[in-house]
C-alpha cells in the first residue's frame, strides 16, 4: 500500500516546460498519481497535444517563462480553474552546445533567460499566490521544485551558459527556500543525468560523447524520463514536509563516480 504523505491527490500542480521530454513525464505521471496538473510551454502544437493526453484531469496553456505577463496568465489560468495552485514545477529549459569562444554574448543571455530567470519568474509569481493559501497541518502551503542538471555541479565541454544557468539553479533554490519557508513554501531541485529528449537528443545518442558518458555512468546507460517521477512525486509530496532548499540528483551514479 502507498504511504498516504506520498498521496499528491487532487494537488494543483503547474508544469513548465510539461509538454515535451522531462517535464512531460512528470505532468502524466502527476496526473496518473491523481493530481490537477497544468502543463505549458511556448509550443502550441505540444501544448494541444499534452492536453489530449492529460485528458479530462488536466489542462494546457502556452505560456513563456520570460514573460512575467505570460506566467502570470497561466497562474491566473490555474486559479480560475482548479481554485490554488499547490505546485510549480519549472522543467522548461533550453541548452545549446557551441565553442565558448564563438558564443555571442546574446546567446550566453538567452540560456540564462529561459533557465534561470525563467525559474525566478514562475517562483515569485507562484509563490505570490501560495503565500495566502491555507495550509496543510504542517503549515506547507505550497511547494516548487526546479530542474538542475548534473552540469550544476560538473563541467561538460561547450555548454558553458546551461552549466552556468543550472548551477545557478541550486543557488535560486536553496535561496527561495530561505527566503519563503515563513509562508510555508518549500522549494527543491532535481538534477537529473542524461536524458534523451528533444533538448539533447542530438548532442548524445549515438556521438562520442553520449559514449563517454555511459562509460562514466555506473549503469552504462542514460535515463528514461520516467525515472525522475517518482523524486518529483516525493518533493511536492506532503512526505518532503520538511525537505526544502535541497538538491535531488538522479543520475545513474555519474556523479559519484570518480576517476
Ligand atoms: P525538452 O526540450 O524536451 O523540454 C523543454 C521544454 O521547455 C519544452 O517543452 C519547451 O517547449 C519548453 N520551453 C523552452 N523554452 C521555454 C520558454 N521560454 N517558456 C516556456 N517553455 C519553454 O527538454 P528536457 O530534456 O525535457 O528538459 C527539461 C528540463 O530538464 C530542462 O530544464 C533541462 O535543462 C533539464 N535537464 C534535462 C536533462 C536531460 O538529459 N534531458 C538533464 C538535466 C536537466
Amino acid at each position: 500500500m502507498e504511504h498516504p504523505d506520498l498521496d499528491i491527490s487532487g494537488k494543483v500542480c503547474l508544469i513548465t516546460g510539461g509538454t515535451s521530454g522531462i517535464g512531460r513525464a512528470i505532468a502524466i505521471g502527476y496526473a496518473q498519481a491523481g493530481a490537477r496538473v497544468i502543463a505549458g510551454s511556448t509550443n502550441r502544437q505540444k501544448v494541444d497535444n499534452i492536453k489530449r493526453e492529460l485528458g479530462p484531469a488536466g489542462e494546457a496553456i502556452q505560456l513563456d517563462v520570460c514573460d512575467p505577463a505570460s506566467v502570470q496568465g497561466a497562474i491566473d489560468f490555474a486559479i480560475k480553474n482548479f481554485g490554488r495552485l499547490d505546485a510549480l514545477v519549472n522543467a522548461a529549459g533550453v541548452i545549446k552546445r557551441q565553442p565558448t569562444l564563438e558564443m555571442p554574448v546574446e546567446e550566453f543571455e538567452r540560456i540564462m533567460r529561459v533557465n534561470l530567470t525563467g525559474s525566478f519568474i514562475t517562483s515569485q509569481a507562484a509563490a505570490r499566490v501560495m503565500k495566502d493559501q491555507s495550509p496543510d497541518h504542517r503549515g506547507i502551503r505550497g511547494a516548487i521544485l526546479h530542474v538542475a542538471s548534473a552540469s550544476s555541479f560538473a563541467a561538460l565541454e561547450g555548454v558553458c551558459a546551461y552549466g552556468c544557468s543550472k548551477a545557478a539553479i541550486v543557488a535560486l533554490t536553496k535561496s527561495l527556500a530561505n527566503d519563503w519557508a515563513q509562508y510555508g513554501i518549500r522549494v527543491n531541485a532535481l538534477a537529473p543525468g542524461f536524458i534523451p529528449t528533444p533538448l539533447n537528443r542530438g548532442l548524445i545518442e549515438g556521438t562520442p560523447r553520449g559514449e563517454w558518458i555511459k562509460k562514466h555512468t555506473p549503469f552504462a546507460r542514460f535515463g528514461d524520463p520516467e525515472e525522475l517521477v517518482g523524486a518529483a512525486i516525493y518533493l511536492i509530496s506532503p512526505a518532503a514536509s520538511f525537505t526544502t532548499g535541497e538538491t535531488i540528483i538522479v543520475d545513474g551514479g555519474f556523479l559519484s563516480r570518480g576517476i
